[in-house]
């Protein structure tokens, strides 16, 4: 007796989904190899559209899709199927009506899992943070790849003890670099199945172009907040690069609030501090986050368009005065003493 229980999904375009000529690059290039038949592999950091991309490209190749979350409690039969429970059947036996005669048995019940009724059927597989899970787990796939045959464990009975994958079946494969907290290594064999594309966050016009999709915001407020997450990516002090996903959550916040960064000064510069400085470190050690605090208002500050003053003594000669200053036109003044220059906190 064998069984399905699992979910398959339709692929539909994202409806904000943003195609710049960046996306589309790197959408034709894996396409390209998914084409010559090889299973692509979309490997980078957190929020560099891994998962967004992979669901893509599936609607791009118009099958059904089965989806698969890398864990670490995984085992094969998670991934291939098992014996999940039983079935009981009942027989009342009424011939002769005074007579009551009633007959049990249970038969094991044998549920294929997602990636079985992928290879079965043709659908396109998306195995997101595939290197979450153990490599033991994912050795079925070897085979698959390679050979185009899968293994099927013995106990799930009805056919051959393996299953020949249906041309159309295609896989895509998204992961973490290594170094990231909770996956694993993958194996070079399945790595070597693969082709593997590296991708870095996005480039100016799709961060920008994904911020304002996302939030509905306007085009000159996304692009001061993505100034802002890009400056602070590239100061390179952050435990952890800031992402699309801190823009977004500015974006979303703001337009909820119904306020401008530059209507609301203080309240864009707190947000933008709360959003930023949790995204961008793990423990939340203080240090840390007031350093990557300061970056940020100074960030705000040249965004905005707005200049501030640290460790000014009034009494101090204008050469020792330190002008904290992002503003340009300040900068060029700095030898000037001023009262009105703006204070931010
Ligand atoms: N082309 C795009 N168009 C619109 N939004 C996008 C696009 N690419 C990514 N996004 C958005 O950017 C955010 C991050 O993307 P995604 O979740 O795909 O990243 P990821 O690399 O899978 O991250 P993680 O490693 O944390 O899972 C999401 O909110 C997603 O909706
Ligand atoms: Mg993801």
């Amino acid at each position: 007796m064998i069984d399905e229980m699992t979910t398959v999904l339709e692929p539909r375009p994202m409806l904000d989904f943003v195609e710049t000529k960046y996306i589309k690059d790197i959408t034709n290039r894996a396409l390209s190899y998914i084409k010559a038949g090889f299973p692509v592999h979309l490997r980078g950091p957190s929020g560099t559209g891994k998962t967004t991309l992979a669901m893509h490209l599936a609607s791009k190749i118009e099958r059904p899709v089965v989806m698969i979350h890398g864990d670490e409690e995984f085992s094969t039969s998670d991934l291939v199927g098992g014996e999940h429970g039983y079935r009981i059947r009942k027989v009342v036996d009424r011939f002769i009506h005074s007579v009551l005669k009633t007959e049990e048995d249970m038969v094991k019940r044998w549920v294929d899992n997602r990636l079985t009724v992928a290879c079965k059927y043709g659908f396109t597989l998306i195995y997101d943070e595939f290197t979450r899970s153990r490599p033991e787990a994912n050795n079925i796939l070897l085979s698959i790849l390679q050979e185009k045959m899968m293994d099927l464990p013995v106990g799930r009975g009805g056919e051959e003890p393996y299953l020949k994958v249906d041309p159309d079946f295609t896989a895509i494969f998204t992961s973490n670099p290594e170094e990231y907290a909770g996956v694993h290594r993958s194996q070079d064999a399945l790595r070597d199945r693969m082709i593997t594309m590296d991708l870095d966050h996005f480039d100016y016009d799709t961060e920008l172009a994904i911020t304002q999709a996302k939030a509905k915001l306007s085009k000159q407020d996304s692009r001061i907040i993505v100034n802002i997450v890009r400056g602070l990516r590239e100061s390179g002090k952050c435990e952890f690069a800031p992402t699309v996903r801190g823009c977004i959550m500015i974006a979303k916040t703001l337009k909820v609030q119904k306020l401008t960064p530059s209507k609301s000064t203080s309240r864009f510069m707190q947000m933008c501090q709360d959003i930023l400085a949790s995204e961008t470190s793990r423990v939340g050690s203080k240090t840390n986050q007031n350093r990557v605090k300061e970056i940020i208002r100074e960030l705000v500050a040249k965004e905005l368009g707005i200049g501030k003053i640290i460790n000014v003594s009034r009494e101090a000669d204008a050469d020792s005065i330190v002008v904290d200053t992002v503003d340009n036109k300040m900068a060029e003044n700095k030898k000037q003493k001023k009262e009105s220059l703006i204070e931010i906190y």
